[in-house]
């Protein structure tokens, strides 16, 4: 989906992805220290994970290409009262230049691309990130096919463990957690299983 499609979707009062910060960003973030730290929220949307970071002292870059998402963003922010640890960038995940760099933390959630483009997206991402820094990532999982509930059914935009492995290759980062979860999800008909691709990655130190 292009910028303009995503803008469509998200011209709405309604926050599309919540404002409920994501269930595996704060597993695998909520012991990091984000005082005087900075951090990318790489197409971070609404920023519901934005603005948790930002609760916690992050000084939070939320880079997406919809400058409707990034609006709806600062006034979340400014709504919570963290607006000034929030920044928006408005800018291609392939193509990004931080505002600010580097940075102790990259978060990179549900950014469900063709598998090129996001390896180059998780490259460029990881450059910026300190050594000792962190990249957490989140995507539906190509294994939720079979089937899992929700998320694309384009196999072309759902990672598996290989594809992100690879992806980190050259990086310099090194894997502490690559592997799939239930993250399940809410239907008509009550939780469902969904297959959810978590990952940690850190420079060291
Ligand atoms: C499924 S939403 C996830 C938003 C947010 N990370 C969250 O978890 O709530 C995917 C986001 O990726 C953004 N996006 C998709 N392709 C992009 C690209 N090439 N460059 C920048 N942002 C992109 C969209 O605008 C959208 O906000």
């Amino acid at each position: 989906m292009d910028s303009n499609t995503w803008d469509q979707k998200y011209s709405t009062e309604e926050f599309i992805y919540t404002k409920v910060e994501n269930r595996f960003v704060v597993e695998l973030c909520k012991d990091l220290d984000g005082t005087n730290k900075r951090a990318i929220d790489l197409a971070g949307g609404e920023g519901r994970n934005s603005v948790w970071l930002a609760k916690r002292g992050w000084q939070v870059e939320n880079i997406d290409f919809s400058e409707v998402a990034l609006l709806k963003y600062l006034s979340f922010a400014k709504d919570e009262g963290v607006l000034e640890n929030c920044s928006s960038n408005c800018a291609d995940a392939l193509s990004f230049t931080p505002l600010v760099t580097p940075v102790d933390l990259a978060v990179i959630a549900y950014l469900q691309i063709p598998e090129n483009d996001l390896a180059t997206a998780i490259e460029r991402l990881s450059a910026h990130v300190v050594s000792g820094g962190t990249l957490m990532g989140v995507w539906h999982s190509r294994d939720n096919l079979e089937g899992g509930f929700g998320g694309p059914r384009d196999p072309q935009v759902l990672p598996n463990v290989e594809t992100i492995s690879q992806a980190l290759a050259g990086t310099g980062l090194e894997i502490e957690v690559l592997e799939n979860r239930d993250g399940q999800i809410q239907t008509k008909e009550g939780l469902k299983p969904s297959v959810t691709l978590v990952l940690l990655a850190k420079r060291p130190a």
